[in-house]
């Protein structure tokens, strides 16, 4: 039998590889997915060879992850408990979808992946497999295996004879990709204790970030970025654009405590840059674009849809519905917004659309071709009415 291994390269899953043939007595395929997280992709398949697998197949799923996953979220506006980006969350259906494919192309009967047993990663890798390939297995060796420390792992590579380099150890849990980066555990676990500069990755502190505020303007088309100063790019190079330039301003930091969907808090802390400027510029282009009831409807199912993301259900009926919904609202929100970036804030500078609701003719105090200043007296007398009801019937049961 075959199992096909989420492989990172770290020293997690290049324990699973000799664990799972000695547990399971089976073959192991690995599959690295590349979501943009920018580590070497290159000695990986030496390293995998190494620890046993049969072959390492990479997946590159930048632009699918961008395109199908990314800007579907953009267009929600989804953020979860009001602050994270759902980097992680996210990204783990894309790469679940390319695990079950390979699992199917490989003949392989199970997918073993190497979250933790007290995290959402593992309900998000297996709603996911559940929801494409219900036949499949999945294996989380981190729920089976006694190995609870770095110590226990390198000892049992060693055991194997299998080499690891055992360099730079690294203290935080992390996990990157084009969206952010997840730091968590170490001194973060203690909330007394704010984050260390060195700690951050993919953004300056605002403090050392440039004196000078840059300005970019990003063109959406129904939703979607297309361009950044008038130059077109690909769904997955517009979000690594503005991943250094948000990183460069210091935007896009996010330190809080989560409730993570198997019932602990969490602390983490992210760097979602670009995902950061690509949310304001698109939300302000809504802010002119779409009409006020659908806008309030949508910001009470960006909640449902932040939820639903976090808690890995993205492969589900009630995901698709509230897609349809959110596509539907994107078909105005077309145009240009202007924003200036400066030492971790975005500001918003000039907003543009051809669908544009708002009109300085109406807006405007002066005399109106639309509003006639009369209307508003009748109107708010009826709106008021059921409050004014309420007050004149307390007044009698006063007197009563
Ligand atoms: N807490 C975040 C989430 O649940 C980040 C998880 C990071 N995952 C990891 N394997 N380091 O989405
Ligand atoms: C893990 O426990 O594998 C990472 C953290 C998480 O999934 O929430």
């Amino acid at each position: 039998n075959k199992v096909v291994l989420a492989y990172s390269g770290g020293l997690d899953t290049s324990v699973i590889i000799p664990w799972l043939i000695e547990n399971y007595g089976c073959e192991v395929i690995c599959f690295a997915a590349d979501v943009g997280q920018a580590e070497e992709l290159d000695n990986l398949e030496a390293r995998a060879l190494q620890s046993g697998a049969s072959k390492l197949i990479i997946g590159d799923l930048k632009e699918e992850f961008a395109k199908d996953y990314l800007f579907p979220m953009i267009h929600s506006g989804a953020l979860y408990e009001r602050k994270y980006f759902l980097g992680t969350s996210i990204a783990r259906p894309v790469i679940a979808k390319h695990l079950v494919q390979v699992a199917e192309q490989e003949g392989a009967d199970a997918i073993a992946h190497g979250c933790t047993g007290k995290g959402n990663d593992q309900v998000r890798f297996e709603l996911a497999i559940m929801a494409l390939n219900p036949t499949l297995k999945v294996i989380a060796p981190w729920r089976e295996w006694d190995i609870t420390s770095r110590e226990d792992a390198l000892a049992y590579l060693e055991a194997h004879n299998i080499p690891f380099p055992n360099n730079n150890p690294g203290l935080y849990s992390r996990d990157r990709n084009l969206w952010h980066i997840s730091h968590e555990g170490g001194k973060l676990e203690n909330l007394a204790n704010a984050p260390d500069d060195s700690m951050f990755m993919l953004s300056n502190s605002p403090k050392s970030a440039p004196d000078e505020p840059e300005t970019v303007e990003i063109a959406f088309e129904n939703g979607n970025p297309v361009a950044i100063d008038g130059v077109s790019y690909s769904p997955a190079q517009i979000v690594m654009k503005l991943n250094a330039l948000g990183g460069k301003h210091g935007i896009g930091r996010v330190d809080m405590v989560e409730n993570r969907l198997v019932g602990m808090k969490s602390r983490g802390v992210y760097e979602t840059p670009g995902g950061t400027i690509l949310y304001a510029a698109h939300q302000e282009l809504e802010s002119i674009t779409l009409d006020r009831e659908t806008m309030h409807m949508k910001d009470t199912l960006s909640l449902q849809y932040a939820k639903l993301v976090y808690f890995g259900q993205w492969f589900t009926p009630l995901r698709e519905a509230f897609d349809a919904f959110f596509s539907v609202t994107q078909k105005a929100v077309t145009g240009k917004i202007t924003l200036q970036l400066y030492k971790g804030n975005v500001i918003v500078i000039k907003r543009s659309s051809p669908y544009s609701l708002y009109r300085e003719e109406y807006a405007t105090f002066g005399p109106s071709p639309v509003y006639d200043q009369s209307d508003a007296a009748g109107f708010i007398r009826l709106f008021g009415l059921s409050s004014k009801v309420q007050a004149l019937i307390q007044m009698d049961d006063v007197k009563v």
